[in-house]
């Protein structure tokens, strides 16, 4: 491009010469910004509030044509286009028809792939797999940008402690260390280097901040959380996020302790921005602005967009009428400045500045068919979804199955031929035409020489399945009781003419996510009396699981559970592989397992208090005892842990020590473990936690194969902020370490902060 080209693009004048250029050269910071301050100078009020939204473009009856009339008219963003041609399509009506000519930047939630799906977020965090993770949302953005969209609503870095919140499912479980090590790991698969990196897309982290602790579990209540639990457990996957370079922040729906976050100064301006130095752009949740009357934050829909502006939100997600729209009437009377519109503004326009979308608006259709589900993608997915499984019982070695032995296997549950089940939630039927389910799996593996005998059972319950459009029309539909047992005999009998049973239960894909919250973990509708019905053959029955959430199997005497989350396009083979020994599980869990849902909230970092002996029994009639511990997986092979060793027995404050411990397959066969450190920190200026996740490994190991594996304690693993100083500190104290296979490794070494 020649300098007077470059000009004529930098200032929207001359599109033509902008959009035949190649992609461009990083630019730099200072170009990119007077490029969009070049525009700036030339908008309107209205046609700066008009990049500060992203609209559903959803098909109104009867209107249409409405998302055409909001590009032609500057619209900045769109959100639930995933179709090429529409994306190409738009993003002519911006290039062509508005004053500008700014492109549209479009925004969708790639949660766990577009095309390709991968396992639920839930599944990949307890791969404990950073490697994989971003390799997998690498593949995401790529199948994304190849269709037109530039901007994930992901990674969902809300830390869950309560499995009654339906979207456990969308994050990385109830710890903080893991959290920010999957928010890091996913921000970079999604970003690439740098954002605009070619193939890759915007990450947008979410729901800043607190939405995981909605009360009671209960979707869109409000967050009551101290300032202990706020930075130490829920602000650090987002700092993790931020300090991946995330480009975008999403602000959440419901208050938090009392001040809705989408209006919330504090969290979007002075933590965010004051304290993080985030660069991006903050979005609302869907009507988050408009819901700020909901909340009584405001009494009017243009005081909830100068609230919300002035909070600290750029851009305004919305499904009909924008209340920034109110933004230059807003303007005129005083109530926002020229200075905070130009501010958002221009973090929206860096933000197409960087992804190249002046001088490439459009994506090439033919090549996005090439790029989606490819061979390569869907291998992918089923290492994904084999690496995610964990394996919670296998009494006697039942799993894996020996495929010359097993002569005829029964597979039993509605879920097991489901694709749409197979998914989990997030998953777009046009995005995603065809998945193979568990049963698919186990047929192509074992072919003919097999007999499978599939009953479903009983009746998975109706779902609920509200769209987002119905929702935000008040249309909510609650499932209706499925009480027909009548196929339990034909499961019973499939059974007993079978060497083996595997029973696939769990819940409907959206009976987990957004608004799918549930005040029971039970297996909905009858899956339970089915799968007692089976057990009671005496036949060796495997569970395989469908959740995202710990779920009561009611003291189920099956002998094998393998929990595959929703495990996305090539679970079905990787179930079957699971099944059969050609994969071995390695998954660990990313949250307690409690026994009853009348434990939760269950964590396994939680505080000693008052009487700690019977720390176990703070209920008469039940203990605090887990179903399985934070951390927990078995594998088909064994693993010792010997020779823990820290290498200096004092450090000042401020510095490091190295632990190692040797790590051996002591089992017959080629298997994973992931390794987990804890510490304790004995005393100090606030009550610490019983132990603490500090470092994780996944390593593969041959039989008789010994690591030694080393971590390492510095200033960020044994800082915490303290609620009295409101401050980072480090204490003087010992600190004791403990690795193993789950968070009841026993601390065999210590060592000790400060004195002499
Ligand atoms: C959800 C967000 C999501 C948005 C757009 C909202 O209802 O809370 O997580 O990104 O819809 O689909």
């Amino acid at each position: 491009m020649t300098k007077a080209a470059a000009i004529a693009c930098a200032i929207g004048a001359m599109q033509s010469a902008c959009a035949s250029a190649k992609p461009a050269v990083p630019l730099s910071d200072e170009a990119v910004r007077a490029r969009a301050d070049a525009l700036i100078a030339q908008m309107t009020p209205e046609e700066k509030a008009a990049q500060l939204v992203t609209y559903f473009a959803f098909a109104i009856p009867g209107q249409e044509k409405l998302p055409d009339t909001r590009a032609a008219a500057g619209a900045g963003s769109f959100l639930f286009v995933t179709d090429p041609k529409e994306t190409n399509h738009l993003q002519h009506v911006a290039m062509e028809q508005s004053r500008l000519k700014i492109p549209l930047l479009f925004g969708f939630d790639v949660i766990h792939g577009l095309s390709t799906i991968f396992p639920v977020p839930i599944g990949q965090a307890a791969s404990w797999d950073m490697a994989m993770i971003e390799k997998d949302q690498s593949i995401a953005a790529a199948e994304a940008r190849a269709v037109g969209i530039h901007w994930a609503f992901a990674p969902m870095v809300d830390i869950a402690r309560d499995p009654r919140w339906g979207r456990m499912v969308e994050g990385a479980g109830e710890d903080p260390y893991l959290g920010s090590a999957v928010a890091a790991a996913q921000v970079r698969g999604f970003q690439g280097p740098r954002i605009g990196a070619p193939g890759h897309i915007i990450a947008g982290p979410k729901h800043f901040a607190g939405y995981g602790a909605a009360l009671g579990g209960r979707d869109y209540d409000e967050s009551n959380i101290s300032d202990n639990e706020l930075w130490n457990v829920y602000l650090p996957p987002f700092k993790a996020a931020v300090d991946a370079g995330a480009g975008n922040i999403m602000s959440a729906y419901m208050g938090l302790n009392g001040i809705p976050a989408s209006g919330n100064h504090w969290l979007l301006t002075d933590v965010l921005r004051k304290t993080w130095g985030f660069k991006g752009w903050v979005v609302t949740d869907a009507e988050a602005v408009n819901s700020l009357k909901t909340h009584g934050y405001a009494d009017s829909a243009r005081q909830a967009g100068v609230r919300s502006l002035n909070a600290g939100v750029d851009m305004e997600m919305a499904f009909a009428s924008a209340a920034f729209g109110n933004l230059p009437t807003a303007l005129a009377a005083g109530d926002v400045t020229k200075n905070r519109i130009d501010q958002a503004v221009r973090r929206v326009l860096e933000a197409k500045i960087r992804m190249g979308l002046f001088e490439n608006p459009y994506v090439d259709e033919a090549k996005a068919a090439k790029i989606l589900r490819s061979p390569e993608n869907l291998t992918a997915a089923r290492i994904a979804a084999e690496r995610s499984a964990v394996l919670l019982r296998n009494e006697g070695g039942l799993l894996p199955l020996d495929r010359v032995g097993v002569k005829s296997i029964a597979v039993i549950g509605g879920l097991a031929d489901s694709p749409i089940d197979s998914n989990g939630p997030w998953v777009f039927a046009p995005n995603s035409p065809s998945t193979q389910t568990i049963l698919d799996g186990i047929r192509s593996k074992l072919g003919a020489s097999v007999t499978i005998r599939y009953a479903p059972g009983v009746k998975i319950p109706k779902r609920f399945n509200p769209t987002i459009a119905d929702t935000m029309n008040g249309i909510v539909k609650r499932p209706e009781p499925a009480d027909d047992t009548s196929g339990i005999a034909e499961a019973v009998s499939a059974a007993q003419q079978s060497d083996v049973a595997v029973v696939v239960v769990g819940e409907p894909q959206n009976m987990s996510g957004e608004m799918a919250s549930r005040s029971t973990l039970d297996l909905p509708g009858r899956q339970q009396e089915l799968l007692d019905a089976v057990v009671a053959t005496g036949k060796p029955v495997i569970v395989l699981l469908l959740n995202g959430r710990p779920l009561d199997l009611k003291d189920t005497k099956a002998k094998a559970i393998l929990d595959l989350w929703y495990p996305g396009s090539r679970g079905g083979d990787a179930a079957a592989n699971l099944l059969f020994g050609d994969a071995v599980p390695g998954g660990k869990l990313p949250f307690t397992w409690p026994r009853d849902v009348g434990q939760v909230p269950l964590i396994y970092a939680h505080l000693t208090s008052h009487d700690p002996a019977n720390a176990e029994k703070r209920y008469s009639n039940e203990s605090n005892a887990p179903r399985y511990p934070f951390g927990y997986g078995l594998s088909y092979s064994t693993f010792e842990y010997a020779n823990l060793k820290v290498d200096r027995p004092r450090i000042a404050p401020g510095g490091s020590v190295t632990v190692s411990v040797d790590l051996k397959n002591v089992g017959a066969r080629t298997a994973d473990e992931v390794a987990e450190l804890y510490i304790h920190q004995r005393t100090g200026t606030a009550a610490r936690p019983v132990r603490e996740l500090k470092g994780f490994q996944r390593v593969t190991l041959k039989p008789g194969e010994t690591r030694t594996l080393q971590f390492h304690l510095g200033p960020d693993e044994l800082r915490y902020w303290n609620a009295a100083s409101h401050d980072w500190v480090i204490d003087a104290s010992i600190f004791d370490v403990a690795v193993g296979g789950d968070s009841t490794a026993r601390f065999g070494a210590s060592f000790t902060v400060g004195g002499q």
